[in-house]
C-alpha cells in the first residue's frame, strides 16, 4: 500500500474533464491505498478571494467531490486549512527554499504574468507550500496533471535537501502517480482538445450543469462547416463529439453514428441532440447527489471533522518528528 495524496483546487465547479480524468481514479484508487485528498484553500489565497467566496468554493468543491464518490471513511478528505500542522512544516521548509529556485518556476513566472498588480510571497513559496502537503503525510504518489510536474520535482528537491542536511532519510521522495491505460482525455465542445474550466465559456460541461444547460451547451458546439466527405478523416471538432459519445454513449448509440459518418448521411444536429441526452443521463445522478449532499450541513460538518481529524493525526506525527530532526528541545 502506498501513501496516496492529492490537492484539490478550491475553485470552480467540477466538469466532465475532471470526472473522467481524476476523480473515477480517486474513486479506485481509495479503496486500494491509503489516500489523503485534501482541498487546498490556503492556496487560493494567492489570489485573494473574498471571505464568502473563499467558504463558498470549499464548500462546493467537497459536496461535489463526496457525490462523485469519494468515500470520507475509506480516504481521508479534508480542508487544508484545518491542519495547521502543514503550516508549520511549510515555514520549517522556507528555510531551505531559495528565491532563485523559485523564481524560476514556470507557474510562478506565469502567475506573474497574468496577476502583475499582485505578486505577492504566496505566489512565490507556492511549491513550499505544495511540498509541506505531500510531506506532511510522506506520501510517495501524488496523482497530478502534467502542469504540476515542475512542483512535484520542487516537492524532491526539498525532501532530498532536508534528508541530507540533517543527515537522515526521513522524507520519502514523493512521485507522479499515472492512471496508465484509464487515463481518459475529455475534449472540449469548442473544438479544442481539452475539456477545462479556463478554456471559455461553453466549452465545459458541468456535473452540476441542469439539462437545460447542457442541452444549450452541445447545440452550441463546434461542427465542420460543411458536410461529411466520405474517406476524409474526421475533423478535430467532430472527432472530439465521437469521443465523448465514447465515454456517455451506449455501444449502439455510437456505432449508429459512426456509420451514419462513413455514408456521409450524418447530421450533426441529430447527433448533438442525442450526445445531450445521453450526458443528462449520465450526469442527472450526480447533479442530484450535488443538490441533497449540498442541503446537509450537518453531513459535510461531519465528513470535515472527521478528515481534520485523521489528518491532523499523521500531520502531528510527522511535524513532531520533523522538530526532533532538526534539534527543537522542549525547556519544559
Ligand atoms: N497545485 C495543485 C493544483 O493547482 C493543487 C495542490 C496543492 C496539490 N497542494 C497539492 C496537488 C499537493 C497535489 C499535492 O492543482
Amino acid at each position: 500500500m502506498e501513501t496516496v495524496l492529492s490537492g484539490i483546487r478550491s475553485t470552480g465547479h467540477l466538469h466532465l474533464g475532471n470526472y473522467f480524468g481524476a476523480i473515477r481514479n480517486f474513486v479506485k484508487m481509495q479503496h486500494q491505498h491509503h489516500c489523503y485528498f485534501f482541498i487546498a484553500d490556503y492556496h487560493s489565497l494567492t489570489t485573494h478571494p473574498t471571505p464568502s467566496d473563499l467558504h463558498q468554493n470549499v464548500r462546493q468543491v467537497l459536496v461535489e467531490y463526496l457525490a462523485a464518490g469519494i468515500d470520507p471513511e475509506a480516504a481521508t478528505l479534508y480542508i487544508q486549512s484545518d491542519v495547521p500542522e502543514v503550516t508549520e512544516l511549510f515555514l520549517l521548509l522556507n528555510m531551505n527554499a531559495y528565491k532563485g529556485e523559485l523564481e524560476r518556476c514556470t507557474s510562478f513566472k506565469e502567475k506573474i504574468r497574468r496577476q502583475p498588480d499582485n505578486v505577492n510571497a504566496g505566489l512565490l513559496t507556492y511549491p513550499v507550500l505544495m511540498a509541506a502537503d505531500i510531506l506532511i503525510h510522506r506520501a510517495t504518489k501524488v496523482p497530478v496533471g502534467k502542469d504540476q510536474e515542475q512542483h512535484l520535482e520542487m516537492a524532491r528537491t526539498f525532501a532530498n535537501r532536508f534528508n541530507r542536511l540533517y543527515k537522515t532519510g526521513y522524507f520519502p521522495q514523493p512521485f507522479a502517480y499515472n492512471f496508465d491505460s484509464e487515463l481518459l482525455k475529455i475534449p472540449g465542445l469548442d473544438g479544442s482538445t481539452k475539456m477545462g474550466k479556463s478554456e471559455g465559456e461553453g466549452n465545459a460541461i458541468f456535473l452540476a450543469d441542469d439539462p437545460a444547460t447542457i442541452r444549450k451547451k452541445v447545440m452550441r458546439a463546434t461542427t465542420d462547416a460543411g458536410p461529411a466527405v466520405a474517406g476524409q478523416p474526421m475533423t478535430q471538432p467532430i472527432e472530439n463529439l465521437f469521443n465523448l459519445m465514447r465515454v456517455v454513449s451506449s455501444e449502439d448509440m455510437l456505432q449508429h453514428f459512426l456509420q451514419a459518418y462513413e455514408d456521409t448521411s450524418i447530421r450533426y444536429g441529430d447527433m448533438k441532440k442525442q450526445l445531450a441526452e445521453d450526458i443528462i443521463a449520465f450526469t442527472t445522478p450526480l447533479r442530484e447527489k450535488i443538490a441533497d449532499i449540498g442541503k446537509d450541513n450537518n453531513y459535510l460538518g461531519r465528513v470535515a471533522r472527521m478528515g481534520a481529524e485523521k489528518a491532523r493525526e499523521s500531520a502531528a506525527k510527522t511535524l513532531g518528528d520533523v522538530r526532533e530532526i532538526i534539534g527543537f528541545k522542549s525547556f519544559y
